[in-house]
């Protein structure tokens, strides 16, 4: 394997609660190429999220090692952590965080302000992108004016407007009718196969599980099983 996109070591995330404290992951080992479309499973509290907030630089890891497309996390402080996650990162959360006051085009278009995109550019992105996923009669509403699915739509363009070598998604298509899904899909598998985009996704939707090449079990904090499809979805999808 080439430079992995993603590296973690014994990997050990503690919470603590009250004068307690939660094991949620409990020495973690993963590897993660650069082109990956993984789908991480496991029951409610396994720890699913607290993994994509470590591999987003959102949070640090209690101990062992984190490396995010080269860059060990431990060390970093807020500063170069919000570096790595601009550079090379794009969220789909269940908490969308769209900013309130812009309309769909503002907050796509957003992303692409923070990475300092050129103006000409980030109006064709913008437009192309609001297209692909179904919203261009809505680019001038306001979050509050939209539809639960619409505004995951809305979160779903600005995290790929950047073409971020890593996608993050926890339950992307959760909001979403399984034809909208389905078109979503098609498009994070076409950024798979041009960009090399590396999608990490945490879900239960079965539609999301025929896409990816490789599947994570977590249970408890540990990763219980990995398994790789034999053929990649692009091999599949041309017959090979
Ligand atoms: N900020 C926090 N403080 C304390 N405990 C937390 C915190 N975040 C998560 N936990 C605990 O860590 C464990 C793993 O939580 P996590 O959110 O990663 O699970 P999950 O697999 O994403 O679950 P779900 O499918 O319900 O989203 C749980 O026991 C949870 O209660
Ligand atoms: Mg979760």
């Amino acid at each position: 394997m080439s430079t992995p996109v993603v590296d973690l070591q014994a990997v050990h995330k503690t919470y603590p609660l009250g004068e307690y404290e939660v094991k949620a992951l409990r020495g973690v080992d993963l590897k993660i190429a650069e082109g990956e479309f993984t789908v991480i499973m496991g029951p409610s509290g396994s720890g699913k999220s607290t993994l994509l907030n470590l591999l987003g630089c959102i949070d640090l890891a209690s101990s062992g090692s984190v490396a995010v497309c080269g860059h060990d996390t431990a060390h970093k402080n807020e500063k170069e952590l919000a570096e790595i996650r601009r550079d090379n990162i794009g969220f789909i959360f269940q908490a969308f965080n769209l900013i309130p006051v812009l309309s769909v085009y503002e907050n796509v278009e957003y992303a692409l302000i923070l990475k300092k995109t050129p103006e000409a550019e980030r109006d064709e992105w913008v437009r192309q992108i609001i297209e692909q996923v179904g919203l261009t009669p809505h680019m001038h509403h306001r979050p509050n004016q939209l539809s639960g699915g619409q505004r995951q739509r809305v979160a779903i363009a600005r995290a790929l407007v950047t073409r971020p070598r890593i996608v993050l998604a926890d339950e992307p298509t959760a909001n979403l009718d399984s034809e909208t899904g389905k078109s979503i899909l098609r498009l994070m598998q076409q950024m798979n196969d041009i960009y090399k985009t590396t999608f990490i996704f945490a879900t239960h939707d079965p539609d999301v599980l025929s896409f990816a090449r490789r599947t994570i079990r977590i249970h408890d904090g540990k990763i219980e099983h990995d398994h790789a499809a034999k053929k990649t979805a692009s091999a599949r999808r041309k017959g090979k």
